[in-house]
């Protein structure tokens, strides 16, 4: 049985609530990124079945990481952030904290700008058969600027992946410190 304690994060490591949305929007976001890549550079030529099918999909599982989104933050707020491991260089620290600072950012401004930028296309948006709401009003100007922030926002994303996950697999194979480690499952240190 999960106890509390390894439910929530301590001092030292994170908990199982925090590392299994860790993983799931890690997961969920790279097959969004992927997708949304792939789907975008698909003939638009007679609008065919499959890209409307793709596209649909991107969008509720867009939602559903919205929807994670919100979860991971209340969770964050509501739990002891683990140290970084000791010996850090200042730069280092503030460069980690700031990446972890910037992906809330992007959890939350790559829905909401796709679901902005359906709206202004006049497309409605759908979670599991529900209607959302218009955010805003049918504008093709607006649609055609949105879509560029999205797509900025996405490759920018790419890059701060790489960065972290590149940083997460240094400190495990070459410092060797316990930085991967806090982040997986029943590792206790
Ligand atoms: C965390 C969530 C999301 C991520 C990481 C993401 C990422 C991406 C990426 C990388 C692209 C390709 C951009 C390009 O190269 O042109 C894309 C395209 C697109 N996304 Fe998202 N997206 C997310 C959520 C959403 C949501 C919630 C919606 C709508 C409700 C949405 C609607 C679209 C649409 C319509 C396109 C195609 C735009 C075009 O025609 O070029 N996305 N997305
Ligand atoms: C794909 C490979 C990835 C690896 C190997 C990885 C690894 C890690 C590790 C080791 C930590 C703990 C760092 C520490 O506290 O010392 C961490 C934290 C974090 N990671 Fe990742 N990560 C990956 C992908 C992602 C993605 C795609 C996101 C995008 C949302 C993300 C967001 C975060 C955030 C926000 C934290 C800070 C803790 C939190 O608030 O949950 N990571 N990651």
């Amino acid at each position: 049985m999960w106890s509390m304690t390894t439910l929530r994060n301590t001092e030292q490591r994170y908990g199982t609530v925090a590392i299994a949305l860790h993983w799931l929007m890690a997961l969920l976001l790279i097959a969004l990124i992927v997708l949304g890549l792939y789907m975008s550079r698909l003939p638009d030529v007679g609008f065919d079945k499959n890209k409307i099918l793709l596209v649909l999909y991107h969008k509720e599982y867009g939602m559903l990481a919205l929807g994670l989104a919100v979860v991971r933050l209340a969770w964050r707020v509501g739990n002891v952030l683990p140290a970084l491991v000791e010996e850090l260089p200042d730069w280092q620290q503030v460069a980690a904290r700031f990446v972890h600072l910037c992906f809330y950012g992007f959890m939350f401004a790559l829905p909401i700008s796709g679901w902005l930028m359906s709206s202004a296309a006049g497309i409605p948006v759908y979670v599991f058969g529900v209607r959302l709401p218009d955010l805003i009003a049918h504008n093709e100007y607006r649609f055609q600027q949105l879509i560029e922030i999205h797509k900025w926002l996405g490759y920018a994303l790419i890059g701060f992946i790489v960065l972290h996950a590149g940083a997460a697999l240094r400190h495990h194979f070459l410092s060797r410190d316990n930085t991967l480690k806090k982040m997986l499952p029943g590792t206790h240190t």
